[in-house]
């Protein structure tokens, strides 16, 4: 990964705070990036208060509207060339960034303990599938295609192996095995799909974040000398982050500076 060059970034779930964040550091710092989105002008208002120009969103962004299960979709938000972007021979984004993730609502009904209920509780999974469909299909329409991306997803802390370090304070652990266990299965299964299929990219980084706070605004950015940063072996164990760091995290180590020594890593993230 070059820490010089602008490079085109393919975004999932960029209307959510950290990777909404992300992409906004991205274009602010002159770099090219896709993004699906099943609203558009939700993504470009988000991004316009975030002070992304509209001249940056007419000439760096390009938006997809669709759904991140649609395979169709999803190719066309990382494959460039081919009448996708400006022309020129097919090739794939240099990195992919996914903050994708479900609504939640609180489910109370015959439940003592209430927890999370999830409008899609396999999203994260069924979108990762997706995005291994179509990089298989792309793979085999284009044999020529040049570059593998880097993907880097957003997961959770919580979600350790056995006889992994624990991740999650102690006073934490009861809220994250009850209510937050449906979300956790969820990542759970992607992680493992991620950590199964690294042929098809360059590089995988798994982020695993506390507790998200604040909305991804880049002005409640706290910065990354507030960021503690752990690996699988020696995590960091912590309360909250706020969503803007996590997104600025990702920016500066995976595309803007030279994420080489955090690809293959679970990365647990907090303040
Ligand atoms: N909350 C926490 O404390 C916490 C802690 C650790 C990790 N996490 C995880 O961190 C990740 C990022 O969280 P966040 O708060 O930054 O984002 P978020 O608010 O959860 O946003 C989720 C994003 O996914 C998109 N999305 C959902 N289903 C989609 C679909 N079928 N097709 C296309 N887009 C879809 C949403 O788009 P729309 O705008 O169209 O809905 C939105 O952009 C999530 O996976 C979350 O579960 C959360």
């Amino acid at each position: 990964m070059s820490s010089t060059s602008n490079k085109t970034i393919a975004f999932f779930g960029a209307t959510g705070g950290c990777a909404n964040a992300c992409l906004a550091y991205a274009l602010n710092a002159g770099h090219h990036a896709t993004a699906l989105a099943r609203t558009p002008p939700k993504l470009t208002s988000k991004l316009l208060a975030q002070g992304v120009s509209q001249t940056t969103l007419d000439t760096n962004l390009r938006i997809i509207k669709g759904d991140a299960t649609d395979v169709a979709a999803v190719k066309s938000t990382i494959l460039l060339g081919d009448g996708n972007d400006n022309g020129g021979s097919p090739a794939l984004v240099a990195s992919i960034v996914s903050g994708l993730g479900g609504t939640p609502s609180l489910e109370t009904r015959k439940l003592i303990i209430p927890r999370f209920k999830l409008d899609n509780p396999h999203i994260t999974e069924e979108t990762t599938e997706a995005l291994l469909s179509a990089l298989r299909e792309l793979y085999a329409q284009y044999p020529d295609l040049l570059n593998k991306p880097v993907l880097t997803v957003i997961s959770t802390t919580g979600v350790t192996k056995q006889g992994q370090p624990k991740d999650v304070p102690l006073l934490l652990r009861p809220l994250y095995r009850t209510f937050l266990q449906l979300p956790h299965d969820d990542k759970r299964r992607m992680e493992d799909l991620v950590s199964a299929n690294q042929d098809l990219f360059s590089g995988t980084v798994i982020v695993r974040p506390t507790l998200l706070a604040g909305d991804g605004s880049l002005t409640s950015a706290k910065g990354l000398q507030h960021v503690r940063v752990g690996t699988e072996s020696k995590p960091a164990l912590g309360y909250q982050i706020t969503k803007t760091d996590v997104g600025l995290w990702i920016f500066e180590e995976v595309i803007q500076g030279d994420g080489q020594k955090w690809l293959g890593k679970k990365v647990s993230l907090t303040s």
